[in-house]
């Protein structure tokens, strides 16, 4: 596609790519939409830079790109239950995202793509790592790949959630947490290109596998998918906001900041059922 709309800085081959001279806490144009969801498609994951969002101005820009969905576990500020406040200090016992993950994966229609936007960012680190799926399809072998050809995995969300909830203080019994089944290998449905979809958060097992065998497949495509070399690192700023699609890629929060704050909000953008 020519990007005619956009300022497109690629950050790596795999993956990644700021975009500039674009203010996304205003109304866009049908052509800049369509531009920046062909590059999520494309790059996995899209930077910018100095955008002062407020919690309408970040819904309305998820909702260029569809229906916002509300976390299962994390309840939003009153008036926006899509916002989800990503916030740490020196309170804060367990932050979102210290696995490498795809948002949300064990809904049954997993998210297409998520929001971030920092206001306060600590002195140094708290950067965000984020993993091409599709650079990590890619690099293995012939035989591997048709090994996972038709296997499925398991999604739950209930280990994650109930360390949330127990560390948090938040008496979660009687709840259900969402859990759903996916293709191991899946197909992006804007690019075409082939991918993993597993992750170390909330991917359980392989549902046509022995426990152990697929515990010993689940931790090697854990590891392969966090190869470095499919990975780059996005450093904030105050009002930095990163999107990122969670077909295509993985992402994982570093907390080296304690008691450091870093501060802002998410939104994400429903998806639909993951294809093979
Ligand atoms: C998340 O997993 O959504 C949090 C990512 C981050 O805080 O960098």
């Amino acid at each position: 596609m020519d990007y005619d709309t956009l300022t497109l800085r690629p950050i790596s081959p795999h993956l990644g790519a700021e975009v500039r001279d674009i203010d996304i806490t205003r109304p866009l144009s049908n052509r800049q939409v369509e531009g920046l969801h062909h590059a999520l498609g494309h790059f996995g994951v899209l930077f910018f830079r100095d955008q002062r969002f407020d919690f309408d101005s970040q819904k309305r820009f998820g909702r260029y790109f569809g229906d916002l969905d509300i976390h299962p576990n994390t309840p939003g500020p009153a008036g926006h239950p899509e916002i989800l406040p990503i916030h740490a200090d020196a309170t804060t016992k367990m932050i979102a995202g210290e696995k490498w993950h795809s948002d949300v994966s064990c809904f049954q229609e997993p998210p297409l793509g998520s929001i971030l936007h920092l206001h306060t960012v600590p002195p140094s680190g708290g950067d965000t790592l984020f993993a091409s799926l599709g650079a990590a399809y890619d690099a293995l072998s012939p035989r591997m790949k048709t090994y996972l050809e038709g296997l499925t995995a398991h999604h739950s969300g209930e280990r994650n959630y109930r360390k949330r909830n127990r560390l948090n203080g938040v008496d979660d019994r009687g709840r259900v947490f969402p859990e759903a089944d996916h293709p191991v290998v899946i197909r992006h449905p804007i690019s075409g290109r082939r991918g993993l979809y597993v992750n170390r958060l909330f991917t359980t097992r392989i549902n046509e596998l022995p426990e152990e065998e697929g515990e010993a497949l689940l931790r090697f495509l854990f590891e392969h998918c966090e190869r470095p070399d499919f990975q780059i690192r996005f450093q904030w700023q105050p009002d930095s906001v990163a999107f990122w699609d969670n077909r295509a890629v993985l992402h994982l929060a570093i907390w080296d900041y304690y008691p450091q704050v870093r501060s802002g909000s998410r939104v994400t953008v429903k998806g639909g059922r993951i294809a093979a």
